[in-house]
């Protein structure tokens, strides 16, 4: 994929379904009684992974993907089937972590894994505590990456504290603890994106998350006799908006809305540091949709400075930091992103492949043990670009390519379709 510079962007566009909202959608319709109608599901790569694996388990899922629908039709807590082949992730993280939880609980044996990324991303994190919860995972090569070998047992709950801030750690506990007997605890870090803990308790669960001691959160979960369907309108994921916040603010003369994206606080870093760096983003429209904040977001090109991103911010803006890596390009002075280790064990190292593509293009870019130091200012020139098939890095470099010198080549863009099939058609529309 070659990427042209340019000129201006203008108008308006709704981005697809929140990513992480639309799986747990998935899960908790194929785990509650009754029918679970989805809107603005996203038709992503990774999402149809969840749909395909929970098939497998025996439950039915009608999927209209011209009106991003999807009806499930729950199985209750306790109707799912052994499934008959090894159950496929693709490249999903959160399907492969959140099942993980799912199946530990289940009365039959199943096998999960994915594509060679997934293969190769750490499943210890998830083994240890769902180990603790009484649960028999074995990493099938011996190395704490899929495949996984799950035999279901009975479960009893526990209090975890978890080294890292990670919604996948957190929600794989708390899917198991639906089944386990007692209450099971989560604290993690700082707050990780909270939206299993909203979708649980809104099919019914009895869930809390309360902050204890200075940034630490615990989630607790008591098991669950049912739960019950609900109707969900999934809202325009922040992740895929970031692409055109950035792109609006570093194209000049631009102007664009994005309409009905989720503001969630624990997902709206971006729009904090995008105000750090001196930006004015306005919002308008700002409702609940279900159990979820949404607005419209209107963005214009504005010149921007440096910024500090790290502790707590992190978790609320993990998967846009290749982004906002490229945006910091862009701004005057100096950009530095620390405590983001968590990069290193995304799709790919995202430390490694923004500092490789960014200084490919001339920006003034160093990576560290847990982030990296941008020098703003310096004009980005074209150059060959690996995505290394991540989909935030493809996104991220055809951002950087239109406000480039030159004409940038992406290798493997069609990555993209993991979580935003349709943005080039989307870029497209707002380009003059
Ligand atoms: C996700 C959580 C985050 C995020 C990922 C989606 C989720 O991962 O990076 O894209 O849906 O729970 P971690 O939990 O590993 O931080």
């Amino acid at each position: 994929m070659i990427m042209n510079p340019v000129h201006r962007l203008e108008g308006e566009i709704t981005v697809p379904g929140d990513k992480s909202i639309s799986h747990r959608s998935v899960m908790l319709g194929a785990l509650a009684k009754g029918t679970t109608v989805v809107t603005h599901f996203l038709e992503g790569a990774d999402c149809l992974s969840s749909i395909q694996c929970f098939r497998s388990l025996g439950v039915k899922i009608h999927n209209d993907p011209d009106k991003g629908l999807v009806r499930i039709e729950g199985r209750g807590l306790h109707g799912l089937q052994a499934p008959e082949q090894i159950l496929d992730a693709g490249n999903s993280g959160t399907t492969t972590r959140l099942i993980s939880g799912i199946l530990s609980a289940q009365p039959f044996t199943s096998m999960i894994t994915g594509d060679a990324s997934i293969q190769k991303r750490p499943m210890g994190r998830i083994i240890t505590p769902l180990s603790m919860m009484g649960a028999e995972i074995e990493s099938i090569r011996g190395n704490d990456c899929a495949p996984l070998k799950i035999t279901g047992q009975n479960l009893h709950g526990i209090h975890y504290t978890s080294p890292v801030a990670s919604a996948q750690v957190k929600s794989a506990i708390l899917l198991a603890g639906l089944y386990a007997q007692g209450t099971t605890r989560i604290t993690e870090p700082s707050l990780s994106r909270n939206h299993s803990e909203l979708m649980l308790s809104a099919f019914g669960a009895k869930v809390s998350s309360i902050p204890d001691g200075s940034k630490s959160y615990t989630a607790a979960i008591h098991p669950a006799d049912e739960l019950y369907a609900i109707d969900i309108s999934v809202p325009g994921d922040i992740s895929s908006a970031a692409y055109f916040i950035a792109a609006g603010l570093i194209v000049p003369n631009s102007c664009i809305t994005i309409k009905n994206v989720g503001i969630n606080p624990t997902r709206d870093g971006i729009l904090r540091v995008c105000k750090a760096m001196g930006a004015n983003i306005t919002m308008e429209n700002i409702h609940n949709e279900g159990m979820e904040p949404v607005a419209d977001i209107t963005v214009r090109s504005q010149s921007l400075h440096g910024t500090v991103i790290g502790g707590e911010l992190i978790p609320t803006l993990i998967d846009e930091i290749p982004v906002i890596a490229v945006l910091a390009c862009f701004a005057s002075g100096t950009t530095i992103i620390k405590d983001a280790a968590e990069l290193k064990v995304k799709e790919s190292n995202r430390i490694d492949t923004v500092v490789e593509a960014l200084s490919a293009m001339g920006a003034r870019i160093t990576a560290t043990e847990d982030g990296m130091i941008i020098e703003g200012g310096a004009p980005l020139h074209g150059a060959k670009i690996q995505s290394y098939d991540d989909h935030r890095i493809a996104m991220a470099f055809s951002v950087a390519a239109m406000n480039s010198e030159s004409p940038v080549e992406i290798v493997g863009a069609e990555c993209i379709r993991i979580s935003y099939p349709d943005f080039f058609g989307d870029l497209n529309a707002l380009r003059y």
